[in-house]
């Protein structure tokens, strides 16, 4: 596709165009876009440290596993932000393993300590909400369908479809892969 301007793509946008690569976009969708994937990756990334102080506390075993489910539902979904990420060519090596932790784009509320079952299950049920409805909003008005497509059928499984795994790319830091 020819370059476009960002007028003649909010148009296109506008019309229905759903965007699908990055010789598709301008400057400006590409830096929205990598913004917002990482603030969102980031968010799912961070939240497993704070779930996972608290599941430390669960009153029985099956509580501990619970918790630890969840957390896995939560890397799995950083790292379906951060496979798309990729895909815009952003060096998710090292925006994961060498940024400054500060540069971390999270909400406050996961700096917020969770220190016991109670306040583990009180915030994942306010934090599944503000998710659900904030996801929720891509699912149905994002342009870019590599990133809408994944909520298609449930995070994890169509993440992956959507953005089949690269080859030849190797890394001494295991990061997470799908697990559904
Ligand atoms: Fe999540």
């Amino acid at each position: 596709m020819a370059a476009v301007t960002d007028a003649q793509l909010l148009e296109r946008i506008a019309q229905g165009h759903i965007v699908e690569s990055p010789d598709e976009m301008t400057d400006e969708y590409r830096q929205t876009l990598v913004h917002i994937l990482t603030v969102s990756a980031d968010t799912e990334l961070i939240s497993a440290p704070s779930y996972y102080t608290a599941a430390k506390n669960s009153p029985s075993m099956n509580n501990l596993i619970s918790a630890l489910a969840i957390i896995q539902d939560e890397l799995s979904h950083a790292h379906i932000g951060y496979r798309i990420l990729q895909d815009l060519g952003v060096d998710t090596e090292a925006l994961i393993y060498d940024r400054d932790p500060k540069k971390f784009k999270h909400p406050y509320a996961f700096d917020v300590p969770l220190r016991s079952w109670i306040e583990l299950i009180v915030a994942n049920a306010f934090y599944d909400r503000a998710g659900y409805v904030l996801l929720g909003d891509v699912y149905r008005n994002c342009s870019y369908g590599p990133w809408r497509r994944t909520f298609t059928f449930g995070t994890v499984r169509t993440g992956c479809a959507a953005s089949p795994p690269r080859t030849g790319r190797s890394s001494s830091r295991p990061w997470t892969g799908c697990s559904r």
